[in-house]
């Protein structure tokens, strides 16, 4: 398939577009760089640099590169700032997302694939969260992915747009040959601070909340391969022939591990301690969230590859140890 990848230059992207090469397909990036990387993509990979939200320029795209399906991972991501700047959240994940459907439209191209989140889910009342579970955001950010959710639905009733959305858990750990990986300016994610402490490159990991209702008092996250996600983004293809086709998968290995336990991770794999402190919940941040993925299983045949969280932060640890500066 000749697929558009917008955001295909960031983290998850960039092992996506490595996925579709492997299965055969002819993926094209767009990515405005912002918190893309060239250097994450193979150069043979064209690249366009231009902005989601630039109906002209993607209509062009899809047009004279013959695209069939466009796969969108571009997006503002960080729940903190999103509440302090909503706006900048409206505007790029929503707004954005907006004018890239009605270019798709417009150039009949009905085939989308989306990048949405649990944390679409708020604060679930049962765990593991499936996804006829309630979703009510508590920040911009979520809500940002579940408004294109709901403008999704109303497209594939309306034009028979087929989509397929994804909702991940915490996406972590980087290519197995350690070439690519995890690069984010600002980073706020748990498990590279965590190398980070563990080499010295930062100080000291703060863990945000030990008090809360869980075995060791620390939060439950479900941690989930990079390439993993992105193998099931291939599978639904076949499911997307179907015009109108709505789908909604949740996307995780369903095995929650806390705080520590990355910790731990962390310093079985890198044979370091991670030096740490123990700091307040961070506002916003929900005890427990894990992932009931069966549907995916069972629709799409989406196999787990790296069900446990030391092979995740293996593949994080052998990226970091490769490329400690990210790609600067
Ligand atoms: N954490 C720390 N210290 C840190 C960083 C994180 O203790 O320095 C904790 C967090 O409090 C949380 C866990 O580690 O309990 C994981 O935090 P991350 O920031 O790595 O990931 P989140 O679970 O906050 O975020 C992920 C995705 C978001 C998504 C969110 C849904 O990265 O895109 O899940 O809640 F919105």
């Amino acid at each position: 398939m000749n697929v558009l990848v917008v955001g295909g230059a960031g983290y998850i992207g960039s092992h996506c577009v490595r996925q579709l090469l492997a299965a055969g397909h002819n993926p094209v990036v767009l990515d405005n760089l912002v918190f893309g990387h060239r250097a994450a993509l193979s150069p043979a990979i064209r690249l366009y640099e231009a902005n989601l939200g630039d109906e002209a320029a993607v209509g062009k795209i899809l047009k004279d590169e013959k695209i069939e399906v466009v796969m969108h991972f571009a997006a503002f991501a960080y729940v903190g700032e999103s509440v302090s700047d909503p706006l900048k959240y409206y505007f790029n994940n929503v707004v954005a997302t907006l004018h890239l459907l009605r270019a798709m439209l417009a150039a009949g191209v009905k085939k989308f694939i989306f990048s949405s989140t649990c944390a679409t889910y708020g604060i679930p009342r049962e765990m593991p969260i499936v996804e006829s579970s309630p979703q009510a955001p508590i920040n911009p950010y979520g809500q940002s992915k579940l408004d294109v959710e709901n403008a999704l639905k109303s497209l594939a009733h309306a034009h028979g747009l087929s989509f397929a959305t994804f909702r991940y858990f915490n996406a972590a750990g980087a290519a197995e040959d350690g070439t690519i990986g995890e690069a984010h300016d600002p980073e706020t994610h748990l498990i590279p601070l965590a190398i980070d402490a563990a080499t010295g490159r930062r100080p000291a990991l703060q863990i945000f909340g030990t008090d809360y209702p869980t075995p060791d008092g620390t939060c439950l996250r479900d941690y989930v391969h990079v390439d993993d996600l992105s193998r099931a983004h291939i599978a639904v293809f076949p499911k997307l022939e179907t015009p109108g086709a709505a789908l909604f998968y949740n996307l995780g290995t369903g095995r929650p591990t806390s705080v520590l336990e990355v910790i731990q991770a962390v310093e079985k794999v890198s044979g370091r301690k991670v030096p740490y402190t123990t700091a307040p919940r961070r506002a916003g941040d929900p005890p427990a969230l894990y992932a009931d993925s069966s549907k995916a299983v069972r629709e799409l045949g989406w196999t787990v590859r790296f069900p446990g969280i030391n092979e995740i932060v293996a593949t994080a640890w052998a990226w970091h140890a490769a490329r400690p500066a990210g790609y600067r």
